[in-house]
């Protein structure tokens, strides 16, 4: 197959090439250098072979020149992390959305009808909870109010009673709680759109928490576990929000790549006009404190500090179902949790 991977500068998305190019598929990146993830504006070490097409997703020209000959399209492209502002709100939309609506007319108009979709599992808001008089419940936005008073587990939206959290599947609504969430959900809706209107189809993996070996240096877009293992680079604690006790489902780089390889594999015998949804977490709830503590002891830095501090737009338990992309792509996650983290605590960070 020859596969055009958006995005394919970043850090998953050059994961996804390395393991495309050694599975011996013809692969082609295009990426705009953001200089928000890309600060020295170089091209990256791409595999011999790999084409780098220095380009915007938003950019229709460049766009069409990168499809020619494309089998399939792998879109990473985006602009990630929750944002620090207001103000960045046209910057998501732009990239995000408005970009992965210019690839679709340009993948129409080319006749290039498969997509796997780089989706997030931000686009559910809250996981799911189980509330012992009311079942299983979805609770709305945490307020300030409690917040502020260090109350962080949001409570049974009918009861007020406290939950316990569970494994949020595929069939949830989306529910995003900021820009950048709602910016993926778009571009679910976009690529289902475009898929009915053209009889193409798209896969979404819906990626966890990923991290690992090339994540960019802490920035306000770089992942949690990007901004500890720099601070330990710096030989500072790694500072942790809340309580530490938000849980999340941290996955390897490595595994989100070979998922993304899976997902391109089926893409190829989906009906035409099909899109479905895929969970892509490694199956285990760790919490925000633990990977702190886990790179600190593997880096041997100072222990994580708990600051109680909090973002408006973060989550409090978010954790995945992903039992679907295993039963019906057949992929395993291989990395665990420890070995991952010894590694990354390790592993140089980009830029
Ligand atoms: N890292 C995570 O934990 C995580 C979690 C859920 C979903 N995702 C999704 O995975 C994908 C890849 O994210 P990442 O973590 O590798 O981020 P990244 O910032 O390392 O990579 C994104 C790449 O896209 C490029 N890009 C951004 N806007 C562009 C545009 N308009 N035109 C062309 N290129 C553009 C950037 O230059 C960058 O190289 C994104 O779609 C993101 O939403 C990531
Ligand atoms: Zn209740």
């Amino acid at each position: 197959m020859e596969i055009l991977v958006t995005g394919g500068a970043g850090f998953i998305g050059s994961a996804v090439v390395r393991q495309l190019a050694a599975a011996g598929h013809g692969v082609r990146v295009l990426d705009a250098l953001l200089p928000a993830v890309h600060p020295s504006g170089r091209a990256p070490d791409l595999p011999d072979g790999v084409p780098f097409l220095h380009g915007d997703v938003r950019d229709a020209a460049a766009v069409e020149r990168s499809l020619d000959g494309v089998d399939a399209v792998c879109h990473q492209a985006a602009m990630v992390g929750p944002g620090v502002d207001p103000a960045d709100a046209p910057a998501y939309a732009g990239c995000n959305d408005l970009g992965t609506a210019v690839l679709l007319a340009a993948m129409a108009r080319a006749g290039v009808r498969r997509m796997v979709l780089a989706g997030s599992v931000a686009v559910y808001g809250e996981g799911r909870y189980r509330c012992p008089e009311h079942g299983e419940v979805a609770p709305g936005p945490r307020r300030p109010e409690d917040l502020d008073a260090g109350r962080f587990d949001p409570t049974c939206p009918r009861c007020g009673a406290e939950l316990v959290p569970g494994l949020v599947t595929e069939e949830a609504p989306g529910d995003p709680r900021n820009v950048s969430a709602a910016t993926k959900l778009a571009q679910e809706h976009l690529a289902a759109a475009w898929a009915r209107a053209c009889g193409g189809a798209v896969l979404v993996l819906r990626y966890a928490t990923v991290y690992g070996p090339g994540m960019p240096r802490d920035t306000p877009h770089a992942g949690v576990a990007s901004v500890f293992r720099s601070a330990l680079a710096r030989g500072e604690a790694p500072r942790v929000l809340e309580d530490g006790g938000q849980r999340r489902d941290f996955v390897h780089v490595g595994d989100v790549a070979a998922a993304n390889l899976a997902a391109l594999a089926a893409v190829g015998d989906r009906p035409p006009g099909s899109v479905r949804a895929y969970n892509a977490g490694s199956g285990e709830a760790h919490t925000v404190g633990t990977m702190a503590a886990a790179l600190a002891a593997a880096a041997g830095g100072p222990e994580p500090l708990v600051t109680g501090e909090y973002r408006l737009g973060d989550v409090r338990h978010l954790t995945a179902d992903s039992s679907r992309l295993r039963a019906e792509l057949g992929w395993r996650p291989q990395m665990p949790f420890l070995a991952g983290t010894a590694e990354f605590a390790a592993a140089p960070l980009r830029d």
